[in-house]
């Protein structure tokens, strides 16, 4: 099995570009199942979680194409729906061609998801919000069984509280469903925001873009479209972290700074020095005297939980007692035990991680858990004295995009081996 060598770096120093937002990409390229025509979607990174996405599509009998960042969808046809177990297993976010495939066919079956490293993730919301719409389902051998006979239909939907992926689904349905939906509550993630001005590109009509009230008046058909997607905003946050924990001075480019606003003042509360233009921000860790900090995670526009475990490996280093409180995830602090193998001092109380800063780390062999817990590994991995060995790195390629490469251009010493 793959694994990550990570040598202690000296400061990184110069320019990398983010690449498109990961968590945009997957429910945009799910909305072309809604459209007969040709769907272009720009700045799609290249990634496991994309490319399972598109396998589950052409499962369904719909044409695609991968190139140069850049993937067509033709939907015109769709004459299998139903999500088997062997792809939905591999991506929680499949669940999202659930909406798409009952406003098109009204009928979809989908594996449920299960269980992962970070919480238990239930798909209730998901399944209430496909209900509202008229849909009737069961659960049948570990599958949703949906079927909308006459067609979803627009409902007021009051979500219990915010979930990025519910209110996906639920704009993806209603978006040719007949009548008027409204979304209360709505998560209101930048993603949601790029997926609401996709969805009008090909014809929808959603108001109230940006807020926590979603307003979708269903139309007959969407058409083909040419979007381009958003940055990652939590790669972005990533690439600002390595170069406060290295005390390089990095320019990071293709970033929408205002995604990361309070990421941002957080840093810049601890003392990093951090200037911000339209397009790109400079990271000047050198000139950084970083404090510690107390951190909550909560929905948009609070503190991202995907960005919790990197901010966790820089506050190990950082002198003082931090904080980390996750409020998204009943079990997101896998990262933790495995930063204390490095030599951090964390201690996890309940929902709460508590850090007492100390000099240096050092380097060790770590198992990698999640998606972001493996991110947050390869930055402590930098600045751990000597090597550490990151090992079950498969989660890393789910989500970051030629990220030890990127890294090295800037003087890290990363191997894949
Ligand atoms: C999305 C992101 C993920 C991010 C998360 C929170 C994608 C592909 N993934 O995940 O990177 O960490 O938002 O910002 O965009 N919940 C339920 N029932 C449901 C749905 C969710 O109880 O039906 C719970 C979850 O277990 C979690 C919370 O709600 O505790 C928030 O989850 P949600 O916002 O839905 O996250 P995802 O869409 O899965």
């Amino acid at each position: 099995m793959k694994k990550l060598v990570v040598k202690k770096s000296s400061p990184l120093y110069g320019t990398i570009t983010t690449s498109g937002s990961k968590n945009s990409a997957l429910p945009i390229i799910a909305s072309a199942l809604l459209s007969g025509e040709e769907c272009v979607f720009k700045n799609i990174p290249n990634l496991e979680d994309i490319q399972t996405m598109l396998k589950l599509l052409k499962s369904f009998g719909v044409k695609n194409n991968f190139k140069n960042s850049e993937i067509k969808v033709n939907a015109s046809n769709v004459n299998y729906y139903r999500a088997d177990y062997e792809l939905v297993r591999k991506m929680r976010a499949s669940i999202l061609v659930l909406g798409p495939l009952l406003a098109r066919k009204r009928r979809a079956v989908v594996s449920l998801p299960g269980g992962c490293a970070i919480g238990t993730r239930p798909i209730d919301l998901h399944l209430f919000g496909m209900r509202k719409l008229g849909a009737d389902i069961y659960i049948n051998n570990g599958y949703v069984v949906a079927e909308a006979k006459h067609g979803l239909v627009g409902n007021l939907i009051k979500l219990p509280f915010k979930s990025v992926g519910a209110t996906e689904n639920i704009l993806l349905g209603s978006a040719i469903a007949k009548g008027t939906t409204l979304i209360k509550n709505a998560a209101k993630e930048p993603e949601i925001e790029d997926l609401c001005n996709c969805l009008n590109k090909m014809g929808s009509k959603i108001s109230g873009i940006g807020t926590s009230e979603l307003k979708i008046e269903g139309v007959k058909n969407l058409s083909g479209v040419q979007y381009s997607i958003i940055p990652d905003r939590i790669v972005a946050g990533t690439l600002i972290i390595a170069a406060l924990i290295t005390r390089g001075i990095l320019k990071i480019t293709k970033i929408y700074p205002n995604h990361l606003d309070l990421p941002i003042r957080i840093l810049k509360k601890m003392g990093a020095d951090i200037s911000i233009a339209k397009n790109h921000i400079v990271v000047n860790g050198k000139n950084s005297q970083l404090k510690s900090v107390d951190i909550v995670t909560e929905p948009y526009p609070g503190f991202p939980t995907d960005l919790q475990a990197q901010f966790m490996s820089l506050l190990a280093i950082v002198k003082g007692n931090s904080s980390v409180q996750e409020k998204i995830f009943e079990n997101r602090f896998m990262h933790v035990g495995e930063l204390n193998r490095l030599g951090a001092n964390i201690k996890v109380n309940k929902d709460r991680a508590l850090i007492n800063g100390v000099d240096k780390l050092k380097g060790a062999e770590v198992m990698a858990s999640d998606l972001r817990a493996s991110v947050s590994l390869v930055l402590a991995g930098l600045m751990a004295q000597g090597e550490t060995h990151i090992n079950r790195i498969y989660h890393l390629d789910r989500g970051y995009e030629n990220i030890e490469k990127k890294l090295n251009s800037c003087g890290a010493k990363i191997k894949r081996i």
